[in-house]
């Protein structure tokens, strides 16, 4: 059974009601990234970013996974262990729609202590100098990869793209390094490529195959068109 890699961007959460980062009226268009999303940011005022996240997460709360998301949970329980997806959204949508992901950004409803690393479920309104349950320390903070800071899971996701038979990128603009360098990855190793989007991404022109259009459409049909044709074993 051919082993696919998926990667996820904000556009996969976009028809959920879930801003992108670089829309033209996008998050990174309402506030300034060094300020909501650097480590700096959080140093200089731990406030604006803690309000900044329990938005995210009320926003988060309130809408539910779309048909592409749940198209993914079908492609994944057909081929047990053969389906690995990686996002860089910070929702908790695919884990609603039925799949399992690694969260490569971090997650909203996570919270990691400051001092000793330790994680626990958030509270849906986090506060500056909440206390952590394993060292106590007033050292809460989201538990979210910032610029500058080294994403989750990094050998994990190349041992996957090592072995990837099929790598699809949905919904991501591929402007954000390393997430935006695993097609080329992908492509050493021999994957086929397929990008899913309403436009070519910055990194589009790597990959060999494109399905343009709203996710919830060229998801549910990849993901059919995989399930009645299964890849080469
Ligand atoms: P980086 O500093 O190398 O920046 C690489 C890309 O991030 C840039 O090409 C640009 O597209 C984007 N970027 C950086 N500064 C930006 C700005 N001021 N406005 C808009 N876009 C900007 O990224 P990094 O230091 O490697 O970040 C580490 C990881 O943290 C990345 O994978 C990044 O995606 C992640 N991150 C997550 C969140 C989040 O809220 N989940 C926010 C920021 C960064
Ligand atoms: N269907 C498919 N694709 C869509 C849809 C949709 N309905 N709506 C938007 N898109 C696409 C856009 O064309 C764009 O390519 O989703 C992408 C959104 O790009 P960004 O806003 O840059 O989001 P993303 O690529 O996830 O950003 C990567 O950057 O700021 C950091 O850590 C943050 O995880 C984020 C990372």
């Amino acid at each position: 059974m051919s082993k696919i890699v998926i990667l996820t961007g904000a556009g996969i959460s976009a028809e959920s009601g879930i801003d992108t980062f670089r829309a033209e009226d996008g998050l990174w268009a309402q506030h300034r990234v060094e300020d909501v999303a650097t480590p700096e940011g959080f140093a200089r005022d731990p406030q604006l970013v803690v309000d900044f996240y329990n938005g995210r997460r009320k926003q988060a709360a309130e809408v539910s996974p779309n048909a592409a998301h749940q198209a993914l949970a079908r492609l994944q329980a057909n081929y047990a262990g053969q389906v690995v997806i990686v996002t860089q959204n910070v929702d908790d949508l695919h884990e609603q729609g039925g799949a399992q992901v690694i969260h490569m950004h971090g997650a909203l409803n996570s919270a990691l202590c400051a001092a000793c690393d330790h994680r626990w479920p958030a509270p849906m309104v986090m506060a500056v100098g909440d206390p952590c349950p394993a060292c106590n320390a007033p050292a809460a903070r989201p538990d979210i990869v910032w610029f500058g800071e080294m994403p989750n899971d990094m050998d994990e996701i190349f041992d996957h793209l090592a072995e990837a038979d099929i790598f699809a990128a949905i919904g991501t603009s591929g402007n954000v390094y390393p997430a935006a360098g695993f097609v080329a990855e992908a492509r050493r190793n021999g994957a086929h490529t397929v990008e899913l989007n309403l436009e070519r991404s910055a990194v589009g022109n790597q990959f060999a195959e494109h399905r343009t259009g709203p996710a919830t459409r060229v998801v549910t049909d990849w993901v059919e068109q995989l399930l009645s044709t299964p890849p080469q074993q």
